[in-house]
This record gives structure tokens, sequence and C-alpha cells, in this order.
């Protein structure tokens, strides 16, 4: 299977951080020293993908941006002798070829993802990275997908096992054990309430899908919220070339959400070794003293 590309959604109003997202991407807000789109480009690099395609809109130019060259800042970075630094922010613009397509309306993650049609219809399949999904460990994310994709030739989705009352946060699948973490997927929900739903398996952003996908997002009609939604289309793959899920392994972070986002930011500032010591104690002292 040639999979090249990765699509990465970025076009939604990240209603649930604002303020903070009012004139700011939600994938820009820094998870510790890089924004957090950031790291689901390196991870795309990591699993081998080449290109990076960008659903975008007009307020999320800064996105493209980040992955450019600056060339003012390189200047007074060089003259500064700020060497390291300079490599690192160049390092950010040579890290993958980007593609950009806008999605003219968030009308759901389905259709964003229908907006790549034209760029990924030709390829065996792509991967699909939501741009506020943060997934870390020793296994990269994606790739535990692209691994079983290439082996049995078809779509695969990424999930986790979550407690009861949150499955009415994602979409959930029900299906059976085929091999150790491995489903063949008969049936997908979004957000159900507790009494209906199938499992505690819920979707989490990561995706290896085939084109033949694009025939259930032509068709679908608005679902949960009124959006299309991708789970509802993921059920006419199911139904008609199959479709399985891997439980991925690893640290999952919704970065859309406050408490993960900040706990995101704790877990990479202990990562860093000169900042470890201080950040503990810190961390430490505010939870002895509370908020007084
Ligand atoms: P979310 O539902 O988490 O993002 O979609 P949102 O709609 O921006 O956030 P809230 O719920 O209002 O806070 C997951 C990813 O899909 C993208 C988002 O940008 C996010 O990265 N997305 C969502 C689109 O690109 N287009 C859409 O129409 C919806």
């Amino acid at each position: 299977m040639n999979i090249r590309k990765a699509v990465i959604p970025v076009a939604g109003w990240g209603t649930r951080s604002l303020p903070a997202t009012k004139n700011i991407p939600k994938e820009m807000l820094p998870i510790y020293n890089k924004p957090v789109v950031q790291y689901i480009v390196e991870e795309a690099i990591g699993a081998g993908l080449e290109d990076v395609v960008f659903i975008t809109n007009r307020d999320k130019k800064i996105i493209e941006d980040h992955f450019d060259y600056n060339t003012q800042l390189e200047v007074v970075l060089e003259r500064a002798g700020k060497t390291d630094m300079l490599k690192e922010v160049r390092a950010v613009a040579e890290m993958a070829n980007i593609i950009s397509v806008r999605q003219k309306r968030a009308l759901g993650l389905g259709h964003a993802v229908l907006c790549a049609k034209d760029i990924v219809r030709y390829d065996d399949a792509f991967a699909v990275m939501l741009g506020d999904d943060l997934m870390f460990g020793s296994n990269n994310g994606i790739q535990q997908l692209l691994e079983v994709a290439r082996l049995e030739r078809k779509a695969v989705i990424g999930v986790m096992e979550v407690p009861l009352e949150e499955v009415k946060r994602y979409g959930i699948i029900s299906g059976k054990e085929i091999s150790p973490g491995v489903y063949k997927v008969d049936s997908l929900v979004e957000k159900p309430e507790i009494q209906k739903a199938p499992s505690r398996l819920a979707i989490i952003g990561r995706y290896v899908l085939t084109p033949y996908i694009f025939n259930y997002l032509e068709n679908q009609t608005p679902g949960h919220g009124g959006e299309i939604q991708l789970t509802d289309a993921l059920q006419g793959l199911a139904d008609n070339q199959g479709l399985l899920a891997v439980k991925i392994r690893g640290k999952r972070f919704d970065a859309g959400n406050w408490a993960e986002f900040l706990a995101a930011n704790i877990y990479f500032g202990l990562q860093d070794p000169s900042l470890h010591e201080e950040l503990e104690q810190r961390l430490k002292a505010l939870m002895s003293f509370g908020m007084n």
C-alpha cells in the first residue's frame, strides 16, 4: 500500500478553548516550547509520511507560516550567534512538504476530510491526524495504524479504552478482537449516551483511510451536532470494504480540553532535563500551598 500523505484538519473554531483561540488557532497554542500542530507533523514525518495536507481556513495562515522559513528572524539569530536556535527554526521549515486546502465553511470533521479528496484520491490510502490530538510514547501513534493497514490492506482507525462516563465525548465502536489489540469494526456511533454505547472503545484522532471514504462522505447528511461526521461515513467503509481498529499504545492528550492541555505542558516540561528540577519544585510548592 502506497501511503505518503498525512491530512491534518485544522479548520475548526476551537470554541472549547476560547478566549485563548479568539485570534490564535487552537493548533498553534504552545505545549511547552512548540505549537500543538508541530508535534503532530513530527509524528507524521517520524512514521515516514512525506506530505502534510492541512485543511485550513482564512484565519489559519499562521499554521502554514510556521512550517516555512522566516528569513528576517534567521538573520537576527545568525547575527546574534544563536546557532542552535537558528538550526531549530530552519529545521521546522524543512520538516515537511506542505500542501494546503481551504475548508470554506467549518461543516464538520467529515467535511474537512472530504476537502482533501482531489489531493489524495489516487493514493492507495492516506493518514488523517487531528490537529489538536497529541499522542506520545515509545511507539509512534500513526505508525501503529500504518503497520496494520499495510499488512491487512484495509482502512484502520485508532481507538483507546475510556471510562464509561466519558463515552459521550467520543465516537464509539463495536467489533470483534481478531488479534491482540486489533478489532474488526462492526458499527460506530458518534457521542452515544452511556446506555447506548456498544463498548468503551473510543475513536481517537488517528486514521488510515482509503479513498472509498469519499463515496460515503459525499452522500453524507449532517449527523450529531448538525455536522458532517467522519464517524458516520466510516460505517460505510465498515459495511462494504471492511474497517479495522487498533488500540493505540501510548499517552494521549486532547489539546482542546484544558485539563489535558495543561497536563501535556507539564509532561513536556518535565522531559526537559534543564527544567525538570525547578518545575518539579514549583509544582510541589503549588500543590502544598493550594490556591492561597
Ligand atoms: P474538534 O471538534 O476538536 O475541533 O475537531 P473544533 O470544532 O475546532 O473545537 P471545539 O469543539 O469548537 O472546541 C478536531 C479537529 O478537526 C478540525 C479542528 O480544527 C480540529 O483540529 N476541524 C473540525 C476542521 O478542520 N473542520 C471542521 O469543520 C471541524
